[in-house]
């Protein structure tokens, strides 16, 4: 079964941008651990990043029919997008939003996200292993 990892607007940063808040690893230290749970768990990822909403909305709709599940960090588009979040409504699969950090902690415009209305399951605050604790959730409700 296929998973298909998103992630948004200047995660490509990660390891470098606000490390008190999103830590020290870099986006691809997180998705080479995604990858070997996934090969663990008999999933195969395709692990995308944009820090375009359209690109993003491309990548959505090029999962149709070929990811069981979207594992998302929309990032900032979080608290935006519509456009991001009409694009999950259009695909049929499980989708997970992971949040590094804790947005209910934090300034206010944070605690509201578009993609939380879609989503099967939200983690936030769990740092980058919340990725790995979605990905266990996606396989086991695809069984
Ligand atoms: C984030 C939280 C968002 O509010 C922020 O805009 C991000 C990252 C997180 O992973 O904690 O870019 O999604």
């Amino acid at each position: 079964k296929r998973v298909t990892l998103l992630n948004g607007p200047n995660l490509n940063l990660l390891g470098k941008r606000q490390p008190e808040i999103y830590g020290y690893e870099t986006l691809a230290d997180i998705e080479a651990r995604v990858a070997a749970l996934a090969a663990e768990l008999g999933l195969e990822v395709a692990a995308h990043q944009s820090n375009h909403e359209g690109v993003l909305v491309d990548l959505i709709q090029a999962a149709r029919g070929q990811s069981q599940a979207i594992l998302i960090n929309p990032a900032a588009y979080s608290h935006t997008s519509v456009a991001i979040l009409d694009a999950l409504n259009a695909f049929e699969g499980l989708v997970i939003e992971v949040h590094i950090s804790n947005i209910h902690k934090r300034e206010a415009f944070r605690h509201h996200s578009y993609v939380s209305s879609r989503a099967d399951g939200v983690i936030a605050g769990c740092g980058s292993e919340g990725y790995l604790l979605g990905l266990r959730r996606i396989a086991s409700l695809l069984g």
